[in-house]
């Protein structure tokens, strides 16, 4: 399936030297070279939009290595790095030093992503441009929402005139406060300071004014409330050049996973209402959201089981993102495994304006091998992720990523799980070179 070339049936898929080669029902490889994915679906290598990988400086929580290798357990064949590392990514020296760590991991791709402002303090601007040339794919202070309209302003310029996107976590700190979770009844009832919707619409309402003005192109992170939805379908439909992002925690749970206290689903925004989940969905379904980013923020154990108020925001995402959706979002009916898959991968690589998300003859071979009819439970326990903080643990999914292929070459540390498929498939892996 390629919904970037709105294919979808059963195919086979020549790679030369890494390459796509050729789509087509029946091609001959003369008995050699192939191996037999039948009953496994093939789709683009996911990518993911919003991801912490915490180095450098909070290596305890994550490194740039294990959270390679837990993209490409999940499926993913290109993740961004977020800035709000120690020190912040906000330089050139820095945005190199991250290419180098990457490097050294290998098994998947991961696109920089600097800083707005220099610490993500808002106050001065980031080495924006340097950044870029150094292979940065966009600029963000995700964690905090810039509250200086003039450096906003002057950073969506920059943004404009060099063809990146500033990715925006939209949250006025004056307005969230203290708080902890959704404002409402339920924050009144577990005594915990609520931060209300406004906080993120007061914020995505001015951007979106810059938006408009700058001609600036703004992608609004992790989406949360229906008014948010409301906003920015409004905004598509005056031309603001505008995407936006959501979360599978916020479009599959609601405040009442924290009922217990369970900081393992404390985040920044909050979960919020039944009400605001079911607007996210609909807006995903009717394409005011353009894609399904984890915000994969991993944090220690010892950090998540401080207390809920002492508690860090965040949650991982890399290696449950695709089972809960594809087993909550498609096999209930809601929406199309293609609309799922081209949301992960063909939108936020167009996004970052990165040259995959699809599985066009030329492009980088870099897809993913899904199972999708073998139910399993996702245990933390055995993540590659350093960070074990999911409110998914124990769901119960469909739609294991089985192998991860990244320019042609399989992540290997996964062909294992990928063989144990095959065999319980009756297959075999015929690759005699
Ligand atoms: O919950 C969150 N955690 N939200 C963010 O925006 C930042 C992230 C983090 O870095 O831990």
């Amino acid at each position: 399936m390629d919904p970037a070339q709105g294919l979808q049936g059963i195919y086979d898929l020549q790679i030369n030297n890494g390459i796509v080669a050729n789509v087509a029902p029946n091609i001959d490889t003369g008995g050699k070279n192939f191996i037999n994915v039948h009953n496994l679906l093939v789709i683009p290598g996911l990518v993911d939009m919003h991801t912490h990988l915490r180095e450098p400086g909070f290596e305890e929580k994550e490194t740039v290595a294990t959270a390679a290798r837990a993209a490409a357990a999940g499926g993913y064949s290109s993740i961004t790095a977020m800035p709000n590392t120690n020190p912040v990514m906000d330089s050139k020296t820095i945005v190199e030093h991250l290419t180098l760590l990457a490097m050294r991991a290998g098994l998947v791709r991961i696109w920089p992503v600097g800083a707005i402002s220099k610490g993500s303090r808002g106050v001065e601007l980031a080495e924006i441009e340097e950044m870029v040339r150094a292979g940065a794919r966009a600029v963000t202070d995700d964690g905090r929402g810039v509250a200086n309209d003039g450096l906003l302003r002057e950073a969506m310029l920059y943004c404009k005139n060099l063809g990146i996107p500033l990715l925006e976590h939209c949250e006025d700190e004056a307005l969230a406060g203290e708080g902890q979770m959704h404002e409402g009844q339920l924050a009144i009832r577990l005594g915990l300071p609520g931060i209300p919707a406004a906080a993120e619409s007061a914020m995505l309402i001015r951007d979106l004014r810059l938006a408009a003005e700058t001609g600036a192109r703004l992608h609004v992170m992790h989406l949360s409330s229906s008014e948010s939805v409301k906003i920015i379908r409004q905004a598509k439909a005056d031309g603001v050049p505008v995407t936006a992002e959501v979360t599978p925690h916020h479009l599959l749970l609601t405040e009442e996973a924290v009922i217990d206290l369970d900081a393992r689903a404390k985040m920044k925004p909050p979960l919020r209402s039944a009400a605001d989940r079911q607007a996210l969905c609909e807006g995903l379904r009717d394409g005011t959201i353009d894609i399904i980013a984890t915000d994969h923020a991993p944090h220690t154990a010892a950090e998540k089981s401080r207390g809920f108020r002492d508690a860090p925001f965040g949650v991982v995402g890399l290696e449950t993102a695709f089972p809960v959706l594809f087993t909550n979002l498609v096999r209930t009916g809601f929406l199309t495994l293609s609309s799922l898959v081209g949301k992960m991968s063909r939108n936020p690589a167009a996004i970052l304006g990165i040259p995959h998300g699809g599985l066009a003859p030329g492009m980088a071979a870099d897809l993913t091998i899904i199972d999708l009819k073998k139910e399993y439970i996702l245990d933390s326990r055995i993540f590659h992720s350093r960070g074990k903080n999911t409110p998914f643990d124990g769901w119960r999914v469909y739609g294991r990523p089985v192998l991860t292929l990244v320019g042609g070459y399989p992540a290997e540390p996964f062909t294992k799980i990928f063989d144990e498929v095959l065999r319980t498939n009756g297959q075999l892996r015929n690759i005699s070179t």
